[in-house]
């Protein structure tokens, strides 16, 4: 068999239309399965939505529509918003699907049958907007911080699942890295939190809580959110909540990384691989931490006024030119800061006068001075992988390093257009005595024009088709636009 690779994005709250966090994951997460398909790895690629629970009650209640119509309309955005930006997933789950539901409540019986879910009562506080539980010390000014709400003082009869014992298992594991989390500082900082405080058996019901799944062996409860949500990583391979009932699943668990933002990250690093441990199946591989989006500085907010919609950056930049700038803004695990204004100039100085301009000029070259592109047909996957660059450039997207694999491309553009000003081969192709020094440059800047389309193929893959077409039949068109 050929080596499998799956990749998870979160399952996204359907209370609101997507964002540009949202879309921050999913390209990353496209990105990386379009570089492992030209490793000819066989590649599974799941998102989809997480549509129960208070968050999504309490705004279908504010809309005054029922929860379901609101998610499903929610959903239609996702999808088509996935659709613009070229994202080319496998699976597009959803919490309320039949099947998935009916897996989740057979989780629930047989961790019920087997006591690793027992009834007891639940007393804490409880934060609507993270769906989670928080101790005293993750408040600020007892607010939740990222949601600046304080949370709600619950006390409820609740089943709760055994965590307390697993505590040595987990903490072995990440250490062992068999459920390896990147990058490490935020290995680190889950190992620091579980060695200050102890995992406690964890309410996994809700009394409360009316739209959700319902729990089997008693009625009058719902499963938590995130029990719910966490297992659509194995209902999208069609896990019925016993066994995997076909070969996709078979093929393709574990999930090889689960990649997810900062504010996601402990909850996927203690609840989520010891829900795999209770119900037998193997832990995924490890989770893929990114940072948050902030906009000019700040944390993005509607009372700030500084929300970056990202329908608003595609209608402006396009959806080829919104992935280069989302990729590009800065070290993928750390927080990375945009401002519209610099994302303009970002826009005009990479694309529009560098690759736009390059290309263009190139081409331009190539017909005046009927120069005729032969034996360049090199195969560019072949390049990508086995060649020195190509080397580089892998490892840099194996560690998630976006932005360093595109000014590793950027670098090629830039050498290009220097080469072109520098030896000026407008003037070349004029002189009998110089024609040899033109083909040679062209030939260099053929050669580095069909590096740069290989490389950015995973990144851009409309663009890259876009070049290697120029370049190939001579037509000239303008492939960005100066803001
Ligand atoms: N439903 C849960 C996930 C369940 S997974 C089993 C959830 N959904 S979410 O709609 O809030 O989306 C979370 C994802 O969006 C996270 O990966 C999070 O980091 C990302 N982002 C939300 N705001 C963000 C930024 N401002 N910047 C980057 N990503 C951020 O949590």
């Amino acid at each position: 068999m050929k080596d499998k690779f799956y990749i998870t994005t979160p399952v996204y709250y359907a209370n609101a239309q997507p964002h540009i966090g949202h879309a921050y994951t999913t390209v990353a997460a496209d990105t990386i399965v379009r570089f492992k398909k030209l490793q000819e790895k066989e590649t599974y690629f799941l998102t989809g939505t997480d549509e129960h629970g208070a968050k999504i009650a309490q705004k279908a209640k504010a809309e005054r529509v029922e929860p379901l119509e609101l998610v499903n309309g929610v959903v239609d955005d996702f999808k088509a918003l996935w659709e613009r930006l070229g994202i080319d997933y496998d699976v597009f789950t959803r919490t309320t699907d039949a099947t998935h539901k009916k897996a989740i409540q057979m989780a629930m019986q047989r961790l019920y049958d087997k006591g690793i879910i027992y009834k007891g009562e639940y007393e804490g506080l409880y934060c609507v907007g993270c769906e989670q539980f928080k101790n005293e010390s993750d408040l600020v000014d007892g607010k939740c911080p990222d949601h600046n709400t304080e949370p709600e003082t619950m006390k409820e009869e609740s089943y709760l699942m055994k965590m307390t014992e697993m505590q040595d298992w987990l903490v072995g594991a990440i250490k062992k890295d068999e459920f390896k989390i990147r990058p490490e500082k935020y290995k680190k900082e889950v190992l620091s939190f579980l060695e200050d405080n102890k995992l406690e058996d964890l309410s996994v019901s809700r009394k409360n809580v009316q739209w959700g799944i319902s729990l089997p062996f008693d009625e009058s409860h719902t499963v938590y959110v995130w029990f719910d949500a966490f297992l659509s990583y194995v209902t999208g391979l069609n896990w019925n909540g016993v066994e995997f009932i076909d070969d996709i699943g078979k093929k393709f668990w574990p999930s090889d990384v689960n990649l997810i933002g900062k504010d996601i990250l402990r909850v996927h690093a203690t609840i989520w691989p010891i829900m795999l441990k209770h119900l037998g199946l193997e832990i995924s591989r490890g989770l893929f931490v990114h940072g948050h989006i902030l906009s000019g500085g700040k944390k993005m907010s509607k009372t700030l006024g500084n929300v970056i919609g990202i329908d608003e950056l595609v209608d402006e930049f396009g959806p080829e030119a919104t992935r280069y700038l989302l990729l590009s803004a800065g070290q993928f695990g750390e927080d990375v800061d945009l401002t519209m204004e610099r994302m303009r100039e970002k826009y005009n100085a990479d694309l529009a006068n560098g690759l736009g301009n390059l290309l263009s000029r190139v081409v331009t070259l190539s017909s005046n001075f009927k120069f005729k592109f032969v034996n360049f047909n090199s195969i560019l996957n072949d390049k990508i992988l086995n060649d020195e660059l190509g080397g580089k450039f892998g490892e840099l997207i194996e560690n998630f390093e976006f932005d360093k694999a595109l000014k590793m491309i950027w670098k090629i553009v830039q050498d290009s257009n220097k080469l072109i000003e520098e030896t000026k081969p407008w003037e070349l192709a004029k002189q009998v005595e110089s024609v040899g020094e033109f083909e040679k440059v062209m030939k260099k800047l053929f050669s580095n024009l069909l590096e740069v389309a290989g490389l950015l193929q995973i990144f851009m893959p409309e663009t890259a088709g876009k070049i290697k077409k120029q370049l190939e039949m001579g037509e000239k068109e303008i492939l960005f636009e100066r803001k």
